[in-house]
């Protein structure tokens, strides 16, 4: 993508490469001759701190390259620290057992130190320290962990590949940026590039994004702390606002001219303008197409509407129930919710999706069209016995409306209970289920993962991918924010 300088990555890191690569910068390799032996035994006997050893390790790597080379050298280096100590790579699998062993039910921190030369001369450095809790694992998970994953650990300081699913599946918390855990501060480092001029001068000062989400009524909406804080992780400058729209098309059409006037992005839109939404664009995605509705208008020349609530429910499955096999699915509900679900369960290879609804002849409409088969709805489901997974469309359980009344008696103790409502984060279904040691997923999962397309779109518009990521950090601050409004 850049052409503008040369940019050579001084480390013979393969996710460091990979990572540069994800993000679209043209670079070469380069690695570097460093002694880093010498640099660890001379900070040790100063008793120089591990956050300047690591910065110190960075540079050094960093000018081994950039003293013969012209235009941006980048440096990284990362050292973990357990309880006060700086460890290593693992030299064998003995080693990394032993540290495995040692590490699990524990926090750790991985120190990160990125650095970028010019022509020769150190002109950025950064410091970042995710924190990585490790669960509580037993000898024989260990065993199996190292069994599954081989010896590819012994490249990493952790003995632990947190970019593989067995090795994220290692941690019970990992805070700070994704991609600094996996060895370089990308998006730091992608501002710096911009200012450096790497993507072109266009780029060096881009015009803040402005994108929104658009409703009625809107202030209790997550959104705008979800994408505002995407932006900040990834140093982009904009704003993400929460718009109030009355509910007819008249009024959304002239809020939606406006927002183009103003230069806006895009924007979310949910109740009650998904359709207005569909109706406003001059070209929609076959998802949008198929579920009748759109929760994102892409701006442009040609208004674009698309839908990623399908995306979203997917996506938060798979990233809380990784692997599950799921052949038959119970849908509550026959509203726009219901088809965005059907459409992902259909999309999954589900075979059987059941489907029931207070009213029945909506369920029978929804039926035929992704021929589904209808049920009635009663407390106690028939055929749930026979069902993976359980999906509540509907707005009953969510706080000042109804209850739910499901009787979970027949649910099978592997089957999955998947809410899409939010407030309560625990439903009393989902309380229910649990109670019956069924997984669980709330409607937060949903919400977060429906939000990445607009956000790569919007905020994403730039030389190289942003990678929005639903994580812990950003699952916590949400929670905090519905605790605070006795929502949680
Ligand atoms: P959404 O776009 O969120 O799906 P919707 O299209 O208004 O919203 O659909 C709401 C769903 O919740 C419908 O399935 C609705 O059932 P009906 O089709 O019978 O209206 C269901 N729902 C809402 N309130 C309900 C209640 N008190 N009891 C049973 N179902 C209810």
């Amino acid at each position: 993508m850049n052409n503008n300088q040369p940019v050579i990555l001084a480390s013979g890191s393969a996710i460091r490469a990979a990572i540069l690569k994800h993000h679209e910068i043209a670079f070469s390799v380069i690695k570097p001759g460093a002694d880093e032996s010498v640099i660890k035994t001379q900070a040790s006997a100063s008793g120089m701190g591990l956050e300047e050893t690591a910065m110190q390790l960075a540079e050094a790597k960093c000018m081994a390259v950039a003293k013969n080379q012209k235009g941006i050298v980048i440096g990284a280096d990362q050292i973990l620290e357990f309880r006060g100590e700086a460890y290593d790579k693992p030299v064998d699998m003995a080693e990394a057992r032993a540290r495995l062993s040692e590490m699990q039910g524990e926090t750790h921190s991985l120190i990160n130190a990125t650095v970028a030369a010019r022509d020769g001369e150190i002109v950025w450095r950064n410091l970042e320290r995710p924190r990585l809790t490790i669960r509580s694992m037993t000898g024989a998970e260990i065993d199996a962990y190292f069994e599954e994953v081989g010896d590819g650990v012994l490249s990493s300081v952790g003995a632990y590949q947190v970019e593989t699913p067995a090795g994220a599946g290692l941690f019970k918390r990992i805070s700070g940026d994704w991609f600094t855990v996996q060895g370089i501060a990308i998006y730091p480092l992608l501002a710096e590039l911009r200012r450096q001029g790497v993507f072109g001068e266009q780029w060096k000062n881009p015009k803040p994004t402005l994108a929104g989400v658009i409703g009625f009524p809107i202030s209790h909406s997550l959104s705008p702390l979800i994408h505002n804080e995407w932006a900040r992780r990834a140093r982009i400058e904009g704003e993400y606002r929460a718009i109030e729209v009355a509910s007819d098309y008249d009024a959304f059409a002239t809020a939606m001219d406006e927002l183009q006037a103003q230069g806006f992005a895009g924007a979310n839109v949910t109740i009650p303008h998904k359709e207005n939404a569909l109706r406003y664009a001059y070209r929609a995605s076959d998802a949008a197409k198929t579920i009748g509705a759109a929760n994102m208008l892409t701006f442009g020349d040609n208004a674009y509407a698309d839908n990623s609530d399908s995306a979203g429910f997917k996506d938060a499955l798979w990233a809380n129930a990784p692997g599950a096999n799921i052949e038959t699915a119970m849908v509550l509900g026959a509203g726009g919710a219901a088809r965005g679900v059907v459409a992902a369960l259909r999309d999954i290879g589900c075979k059987e999706i059941r489907i029931t609804n207070r009213t029945r002849e909506k369920a029978e409409a929804l039926g035929k069209e992704f021929g589904l088969e209808v049920m009635d709805w009663s407390a106690r489901l028939p055929g749930l016995d026979a069902c993976d997974l359980l999906v509540n469309t509907t707005s009953l359980g969510m706080t000042g409306q109804p209850a739910l009344e499901i009787d979970l008696a027949d649910l099978r103790s592997n089957a999955i209970v998947y809410d899409i409502v939010y407030a309560p984060l625990e439903t009393p279904l989902l309380r229910n289920a649990r109670e019956r040691g069924a997984a669980t997923i709330n409607g937060l999962e949903m919400l977060m993962h429906q939000a990445r397309p607009g956000f790569a779109a919007w905020f994403g518009n730039r030389p190289y991918p942003v990678s929005p990521r639903v994580d812990d950090d950003l699952r916590e601050l949400l929670v905090g924010t519905l605790k605070k409004r006795g929502a949680a």
